[in-house]
């Protein structure tokens, strides 16, 4: 019993959101466009933008991973698949774009047409060296299958007259081998004749184009994978892809899912990242339980698509909740990255998410809008939308495979609802107006990089209001 149940009323924490808070604006001396949004998802992955992408099956596939990591930022691939597609959707990734492709996809001399072209078309690729063993014999291209009958076999078809490169040369060598004998992609071989991997003359233009992208040290592309900390063999199985693996669970500070996953952190090597929680004292017993912590996710309650708060009545608030984990990490002397998740809607919500201590921000809504998440473009009216829905929600959980999100034994009530958000154009379109707006209130308070705005931005309370005040009113807007 406590003493006076009346004490739980006042002395009650002031679990602030986004709409509760304004930045002040401070003496500055930093234009936007001198604004560094480098900052860190994991212990040990750097990205050039803090945005990511939320593991939702409406938000991340692997479209969205690349995409979102050729822009600097990382996707999370969402969980609600067998664990076959879900490595799959991963291995897509690492495999979009790197300067040598050492997992190559090949092909048998004896192989039909049939079967190159299906595996070209499953894979998303446009060529297969042809290989007897290891050893290199030939490269079939789209060009060379199209047109041909498919029962006929790959070495009747293939290019035999082979420009190939040795394990240590350079992009520039690379490249100009390319361009002296016009071909786009250049077998990697040992001087026994092994295959070894691949380059391709559309990943060099794409690193070149794309100069932020998040990579890892063979210049492939970065992602992470969502699991649940009760699938040890899913774990291992994407471990062997992912750079990072991210628990996926709703209320992570719970004793089974924390033993759980320190058994995963046990038989695996990406970085770790858990959540969601939402307190600092969830963050110190985190830190108790699980062996190796490179990353937390924060955040209950407030996401989009979210019915837990209405449902249960509990939440921690992303605000809140990433406010008292960074203190609990600081006390704790633990530098580990703070992801922000749940309820970010616009740059200036990212911009809060990232004052009160966070280093990147996870948006599912947000991403949902986006060309590249998993759901068809919708038409209705004069208006485009795709479709989104929480992981808690009805038909998301009919799928199964995320039921132990909310508890070990699924919990009968929905989490999450379902519906259509509004279309937003490319990632690239999205990212690039979030960068610009978080650098635009980052000008404001003087802050030139991620970890000054949580020295420099204060923060002011609106009331209900208020809020009425700080957007557009008085004013017939076209449409309204
Ligand atoms: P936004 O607001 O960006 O939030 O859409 C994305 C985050 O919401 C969480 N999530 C859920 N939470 N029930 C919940 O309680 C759900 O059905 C649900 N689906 C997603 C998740 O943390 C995600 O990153």
């Amino acid at each position: 019993m406590p003493k006076r149940f009346a004490d739980k009323f006042s002395g009650g924490a002031l679990t602030f959101t986004f709409r509760d808070l304004i930045i002040i604006p401070a003496k500055t001396e930093v234009e936007p466009s001198e604004v560094d949004l480098r900052t860190r998802f994991t212990r040990n992955i750097e990205v050039a933008i803090p945005f990511v992408s939320s593991p939702m099956d409406t938000v991340t596939g692997s479209e969205m991973a690349i995409a979102l990591a050729r822009l600097g930022g990382i996707g999370v691939v969402h969980r609600n698949m067998s664990v076959e597609e879900q490595v799959e959707e991963v291995r897509r990734v690492k495999r979009a774009e790197s300067f040598i492709i050492r997992d190559v996809v090949t092909i048998g001399p004896w192989a039909t047409v049939g079967e190159a072209l299906r595996i070209m078309k499953e894979r998303g690729i446009s060529g297969l060296p042809v290989v007897d063993g290891d050893r290199l014999v030939g490269i079939v291209t789209k060009r060379d299958v199209t047109f041909e009958a498919p029962e006929k076999r790959v070495e009747e078809v293939m290019t035999r007259e082979l420009y190939t490169a040795e394990p240590d040369i350079t992009i520039e060598e690379a490249k100009a081998r390319m361009r002296a004998h016009k071909v786009e992609k250049l077998p990697v071989v040992s001087r026994e004749g092994k295959l070894l991997g691949l380059i391709t003359i559309k990943d060099i233009y794409s690193r070149e184009r794309y100069v932020n992208a998040t990579r890892d040290g063979e210049g492939r592309l970065r992602v992470a994978a969502s699991v649940s900390p009760f699938d040890i063999e899913r774990a291992k199985a994407l471990d062997a892809y992912a750079d990072a693996l991210v628990f996926d669970v709703a209320h992570f500070h719970n004793t089974k899912a924390m033993r759980a996953a320190d058994a995963v952190a046990r038989e695996t090597s990406a970085d770790i990242v858990v959540g969601n929680i939402g307190t600092a004292e969830a963050m110190r017993d985190v830190l108790g339980y699980v062996r190796r912590v490179d990353g937390v996710r924060v955040g209950i309650g407030s996401g989009s698509a979210c019915i837990t708060a209405v449902v249960t009545r509990v939440a921690a608030p992303t605000l809140f909740a990433v406010s008292q984990v960074a203190d609990a990490l600081a006390e704790e002397n633990v530098d580990i990255p703070v992801i922000a998740d749940g309820g970010v809607r616009n740059p200036g919500d990212a911009a809060l998410a990232l004052a009160s201590g966070a280093s990147c921000v996870m948006m599912g809504n947000v991403f949902a809008g986006c060309t590249e998440s998993p759901g068809e473009l919708i038409k209705i009216g004069n208006k485009y939308y795709k479709p989104f829905r929480g992981m808690g929600s009805k038909s998301s959980r009919a799928k199964r495979f995320t039921l132990d999100r909310y508890s070990q034994s699924p919990k009968g009530i929905a989490e999450g609802v379902e519906g259509f958000v509004h279309y937003r154009g490319d990632a690239q379109v999205v990212v690039e107006e979030f960068s610009e707006g978080l650098k635009a209130t980052m000008g404001y308070t003087g802050a030139r990089c991620i970890r000054e705005m949580w020295d420099k931005a204060k923060f002011g309370l609106v009331s209900a209001t208020g809020v009425q005040e700080l957007s557009p009113h008085d004013i017939v807007l076209p449409g309204d």
